[in-house]
């Protein structure tokens, strides 16, 4: 479904991807594991498209120069130069890890304002499903955004994401700052969204909350491919243990 192939990154001459290649199929849960800085939001945002948009802002301004090089295929089409908005038509979303919600409207307002551009029933189906997925959400659905907790705003901030409804779905390190509890919740619901029918490329800087959910994965030191695996091998791989699963 996605393959990057010799992804590179720069931010001026600072190498943020250094000849990343990866792949996802249709129907899997693929993740990116890597310590803070190795390159995962870089890698979010290129596939997600949201690095154009940088590119364009920082050139304006002056400001950082940003390079990006290599194949990106989606369906089998070279989407490197497609806008965002082109390719959330594709069906490539992003869950931000954290995301701009609008902290004065309300749950479902914040769903409804994402959803603007889908049909009435099509965006009503949606957000049913959301709240099937986040039973905590529909309770809090007259609640103002930013009132939520942390874990509620991820969740809100996932549901902006489905409205949109994607077929790969970007998640840049939704556990980031949740308890175990939490994570372990989010986790299952990762799983739920697969079951609909929904590919999923998900980064963490930790491992052990999504071990349980994920097909396959990768490791990136420094912009770069070190490791990858199935879920089985890397459970089973020690410098995988020590550094991302912590036993
Ligand atoms: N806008 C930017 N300008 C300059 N350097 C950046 C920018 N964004 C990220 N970087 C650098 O790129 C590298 C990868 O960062 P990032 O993708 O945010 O890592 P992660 O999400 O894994 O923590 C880091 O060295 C970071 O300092
Ligand atoms: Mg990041």
């Amino acid at each position: 479904m996605l393959e990057a192939k010799n992804l590179m990154v720069f931010f001026e001459n600072a190498l943020a991807l250094n000849d990343l290649s990866l792949g996802v199929r249709q129907g899997e849960i693929v993740a990116v594991l890597g310590s803070n800085s190795a390159g995962k939001t870089t890698l979010m945002n290129t596939v997600s498209g949201l690095m154009i948009d940088m590119q364009k802002k920082e050139a304006r301004k002056g400001g950082v120069r940003i390079t990006v090089m290599g194949e990106l295929r989606y369906e089998n089409e070279d989407i490197l130069h497609l806008k965002p908005s082109a390719r959330v038509k594709k069906g490539i979303v992003l869950s931000q890890e954290r995301h701009p919600i609008f902290r004065d409207s309300d749950v479902l307002e914040n769903l409804k304002i994402a959803g603007y551009l889908r049909k009435g029933s099509e965006l009503k189906q949606s957000i049913g499903l959301i709240f099937e997925l986040f039973p905590i959400l529909r309770h809090l659905k007259k609640r103002k955004a930013g009132l939520l907790s942390g874990g509620e705003q991820q969740m809100l901030a996932i549901g902006i994401a489905l409205v949109a409804k994607p077929r790969l779905l970007l998640m840049d390190e939704p556990l980031l700052g949740l308890s175990p509890l939490l994570q372990a919740d989010l986790a299952r619901a990762v799983r739920n969204i697969r079951e609909q029918g929904i590919t999923i490329l998900i980064s963490e800087q930790f491992a052990r909350p999504i071990m349980p959910i994920i097909d396959r994965g990768y490791v990136i030191e420094n912009g770069m491919l070190v490791i990858t695996g199935t879920r089985e091998e890397l459970a089973g791989n020690p410098e995988v243990r020590a550094a991302y699963i912590g036993a």
